[in-house]
């Protein structure tokens, strides 16, 4: 068990399924007390049920990431549980894809208020409390389409690099509080979002095989959590087989910059 994460209390949002389940699973698996947000109630309960049969810790409360007080009853979830809060994990996210030219407005505000304003009031409900505790560890997740924009990703690609600059923000401001923040890009990941990402090819690759579901390689985060250390000099060489989210220690110059991430 890594001690760095043992005992820490870790919330998530979007923990029904994808990279915020796999995260939840695996942080639980090194003794990390969970606290799981999303709307689909029955898959938390699953989720929870299974790492509470392996001796793990987990909470959960249904979230609608999109209003801000449904965030702040998740942490006070993870409050009243646990009695802190040491990590928050702000991912709960989608992604449909068009080109502007089909104007799906609706769409459009759909992933502003989430992969946006989800994040925002993540950091929001996390932040003073964060202070108030003097340390604690933010982390958005972003993606790779907040790096580099393709046709049909317009606004997806926005929401990210949105994400990418509030990090950014986040990083230069709340240092100063032993509050550390993390922004992590993954690429294309075989998860329940690419059901549009396929027909567009988001993410600048195509679906990935069944063995890769789940497979996430994080490289350079800050040092809240550890699983192993994947760093070599410059490359991203190190590629976790499945089920696996490295989260790595670097040193406090380090951060809070930004990272890239891709998958084997
Ligand atoms: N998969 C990829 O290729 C990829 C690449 C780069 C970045 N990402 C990012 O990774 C994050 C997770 O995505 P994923 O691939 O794991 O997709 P996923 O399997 O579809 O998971 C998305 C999660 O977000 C939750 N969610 C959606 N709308 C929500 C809302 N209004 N309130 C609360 N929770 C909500 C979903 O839960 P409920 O439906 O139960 O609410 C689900 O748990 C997203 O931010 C996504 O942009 C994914």
């Amino acid at each position: 068990m890594n001690q760095n994460v043992a005992e820490k209390v870790v919330v998530i949002t979007g923990a029904s399924s994808g990279i915020g389940e796999i995260t939840a699973r695996h942080l639980a698996s090194l003794g990390a007390h969970v606290v799981l947000g999303a709307r689909r109630l029955e898959r938390l309960e699953a989720i929870a049920s299974e790492i509470r049969a392996q001796r793990g810790r987990a909470e959960i409360a249904a979230v609608d990431a999109t209003k801000r007080q449904d965030v702040e009853a998740l942490v006070r979830t993870a409050e009243t549980a646990f009695g802190r809060l040491d990590v928050m994990i702000n991912n709960a996210g989608l992604m449909p894809l068009s080109r502007l030219d089909q104007t799906k407005v609706d769409d459009w505000e759909r992933m502003i208020d989430i992969n946006l304003k989800g994040v925002l009031y993540g950091i929001a409900t996390a932040l003073p409390i964060m202070r108030r505790h003097n340390g604690g560890h933010i982390i958005n997740i972003a993606s790779t389409a907040g790096l580099r924009v393709r046709p049909t990703m317009a606004v997806y690609s926005a929401t990210k690099f949105a994400v990418r600059a509030i990090s950014e923000g986040l990083r230069q401001e709340a240092t100063a509080y032993n509050i550390r923040s993390t922004i992590i890009s993954p690429g294309p990941t075989e998860t329940d979002l690419p059901r549009q990402r396929h027909r567009s090819g988001c993410c600048g690759g195509g679906p990935r095989t069944a063995s890769d579901r789940h497979a996430v390689s994080v490289r350079g985060a800050g040092d809240s959590l550890r699983d192993q250390p994947a760093r070599r000099s410059g490359r991203e060489r190190d590629r976790p087989s499945t089920n696996r989210v490295v989260l790595e220690r670097r040193s406090r110059k380090q951060i809070g910059s930004w990272i890239r991430c891709s998958i084997p």
